[in-house]
């Protein structure tokens, strides 16, 4: 039998990702669409969300999309704050095996051991990312950041075409 975290599942996963790629759907009900899937197939995403960057806000602060899970207080983050804001002002993958450790970490659930933040890119600048939480430590593996980076270029592909 296929181990529920192993290659088949995200194999399973990874199409249903590109079935969902392929409906005629804006941005917004994409991004929906994707937070939905994730969280239901993927067992250890425990809270998946976007926060995307407010148009033209000075300073730059990132807003509280779709997402699955218990609702967090951190509706709004600038970007001096949090692994959210880290990944979005370097423009890279942030992996948190241990959150507890990480000053930088602001605190969503009490049951989150691990975090991957991954940025979208939208004609080369940041415009948002993807923010994933586990309850378990160290849930995001090579596999798993593939994964979630991958989402994030299709959502990125999808803000470029202008149809949020
Ligand atoms: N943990 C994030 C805040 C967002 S909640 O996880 C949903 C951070 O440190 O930026």
């Amino acid at each position: 039998m296929a181990n529920a975290t192993g290659p088949d599942k995200l194999d399973e996963v990874r199409r249903a990702i590109e079935q969902l790629n392929s409906k005629t759907l804006s941005a917004d009900q994409f991004m929906q669409g994707l937070v939905i899937l994730l969280h239901e197939k993927m067992l250890k995403y425990n809270w998946v969300g976007f926060y995307m960057l407010e148009p033209h806000a000075q300073p730059p602060v990132l807003v509280l999309g779709h997402f699955q899970g218990a609702m967090t207080p951190h509706t709004r983050i600038h970007l001096n704050q949090g692994i959210c804001g880290a990944a979005a002002s370097s423009g890279k993958t942030v992996v948190v095996d241990d959150v507890s450790k990480d000053p930088r970490y602001l605190a969503c659930s009490l049951e989150t051991k691990s975090e991957i933040v991954v940025p979208i890119f939208v004609n080369g600048a940041v415009a948002g990312e993807l923010d994933i939480d586990s309850h378990f430590p160290a849930a995001f593996g090579a596999e798993d950041r593939e994964l979630v980076e991958y989402c994030a270029r299709l959502v990125g592909k999808r803000l470029e075409a202008g149809r949020l």
